[in-house]
């Protein structure tokens, strides 16, 4: 039985065969109307969420299984004080699968050494989003056609965007990658990410300030949210929530094929108007991100459409 609780679990070989299979579930969605029928998805969710939460009810639905759990930590027995490891134990006796989002780094892997079913990280904290992951990798192939020889810029809360700690760690094993990671000061990526991600990866990467001088090399632009809930103080949230707007004047100097992305929830970081440009592929993003958890589930649950 497997979890995914980091997106290094999987290898370059499985991620291409996720793809190949969100990419055939596309293409004939009928083929797996059925595949979990009879089986039960548990959402855990500790922290707010949207796309994360619906787009795996969703791809459960679409798949013919079913779907329990809860939104919020209160309506859970963690109001009451239980730990995750019971909560884990607990849910394994009701569901086949588990998609987990907890604001401690960390609780989705305890969850997976007390459960008896696999569970998959849907967030941890400030650490990582593997399956937030799977959907740039599916929309980055489906814009792009490769992974390899890329510029990707990073662009705002790089400190505790956690989609960008597991994306960073995804793209790094491919070659040619060039990463431009544009952020605040007090926002640069963590050391440990520099420290066993990039480094030893020999990848090639610069850490700036400007978005506009670098938005004219990039292929991708990865813009992101600064993380309110993870500040100790609100000041140093005001102070750089509005760091970076991308916007109709600073996308001419872009190429004209640049990809967009956005993890979203979008605040400010992106003015609305770029969405009717077409190199705006941040709401593509969202309906792929069902696709790729279908695949996913499929995977952990070991079912196939064949
Ligand atoms: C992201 C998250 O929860 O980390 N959202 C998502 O899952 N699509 C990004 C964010 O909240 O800023």
């Amino acid at each position: 039985m497997r979890s995914l609780i980091d997106i290094k679990e999987l290898t370059v070989e499985e991620i291409e065969e996720l793809i190949a299979v969100a990419e055939d579930i596309i293409a004939n969605p009928k083929k797996y109307s059925e595949v979990c029928h009879g089986k039960k998805l548990a959402t855990l969710f500790f922290e707010p969420s949207t796309r994360t939460r619906l787009s795996f009810e969703a791809a459960m639905y679409e798949l013919g299984g079913n779907v329990l759990g809860f939104s919020e930590a209160q309506s859970s027995s963690a109001a009451k004080g239980e730990s995750v490891s019971d909560t884990a134990k607990t849910v394994s006796c009701y569901a086949d699968i588990i998609a987990m989002r907890h604001p401690k780094e960390g609780a989705p892997l305890v969850a997976s050494m007390r459960a008896s079913v696999p569970v998959i990280n849907a967030g941890d904290g400030g650490h990582n989003h593997p399956t937030q992951t799977l959907t740039d990798l599916l929309t980055i192939h489906r814009e792009k056609g490769r992974f390899e020889n890329l510029t990707i810029g990073l662009c705002g809360d790089l400190k505790f965007g956690r989609t960008v700690h597991s994306l960073i760690s995804a793209m790094a094993r491919y070659k040619g990658v060039k990463f431009v990671l544009i952020s605040p000061e007090e926002l640069r990526v963590p050391e440990y990410v520099i420290n066993e991600v990039l480094i030893p990866g020999g990848c090639d990467y610069v850490e700036v300030r400007s978005l506009e001088d670098y938005i004219g090399e990039l292929d991708i632009l990865y813009m992101t949210r600064v993380q309110r809930e993870r500040f100790f103080n609100e000041q140093d949230y005001i102070r750089l929530k509005d760091t970076y707007i991308l916007d109709g004047e600073k996308l001419k100097k872009a190429k004209s094929d640049l990809c967009i992305m956005h993890p979203l929830p979008r605040v400010n970081e992106i003015a609305v108007s770029v969405d009717d440009d077409p190199r705006a592929c941040y709401f593509k993003q969202v309906l792929y991100g069902k696709y790729v958890r279908m695949a996913l589930i499929m995977k952990l649950l070991e079912l196939s459409a064949d």
